[in-house]
């Protein structure tokens, strides 16, 4: 399961997440949460709770990525937390196909873990609109209609989040962002 995931930016609610490990455990398969995304989580909300279970290491494998946390996207510097027996067998499977992380990359995300919270909480994608009585597909909406400007409404990635809009820049040549961010501020 990928949570939140991408590209439909759907969040699994905690209780889901435990159901299915359940679910999992019950008939002894893995469950495997890819939460690549999980920094841009509203702020204090914990995904789940499956770390707290004594035996979680026997069901749960978590795979996380730095890429989009530290805004690293392709130097492909990602986790896997899972039982030592598992790490064990994938250790035999990266070895013959990467063999470790180049080394400079590996000081970067132990830096950015050790220091960037902040940064990361200040530098995640959401923005807060300005309009407190819209929710963020009224919000959306009025940009495109208005500012000719398109945006995700922060409610399509998870309850709670109707006040805020999602940003992406990927597809705007570098010469344009001036202009983006210039029509974002005059509307
Ligand atoms: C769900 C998901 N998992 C993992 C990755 C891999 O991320 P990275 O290559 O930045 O480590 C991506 C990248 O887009 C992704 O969308």
């Amino acid at each position: 399961m990928v949570t939140p995931s991408n590209p439909t930016g759907t969040v699994l609610p905690a209780d889901q997440v435990e159901s299915l490990y359940e679910l999992a455990r019950q008939n002894n398969v893995a469950l495997i949460l890819d939460e690549t995304y999980n920094a841009f989580l509203p702020p204090q909300q914990l995904p789940h709770h499956l770390f707290s279970k004594d035996a979680w290491g026997e069901t749960f494998i978590h795979i996380g990525s730095f890429g989009k946390t530290f805004a690293l996207t392709g130097y492909r510097a990602g986790a896997l937390v899972a039982s030592r027996k598992l790490i064990h067998h994938a250790l035999k499977v990266q070895d013959s196909m990467v063999v470790c992380q180049p080394r400079i990359t590996q000081h970067a995300i132990a830096y950015g873990c050790r220091e960037l919270s902040d940064w990361v909480d200040q530098n995640s994608v959401w923005v807060k609109h300005p309009w407190p009585t819209l929710t963020g597909r009224q919000a959306a909406r009025k940009l495109a209609d208005e500012a000719n400007l398109i945006c995700l409404p922060g409610e399509v990635f998870g309850p709670g989040l109707e006040g805020y809009l999602r940003l992406a820049f990927g597809n705007v040549s570098q010469h344009e962002i001036p202009q983006a961010v210039e029509r974002f501020l005059v509307y």
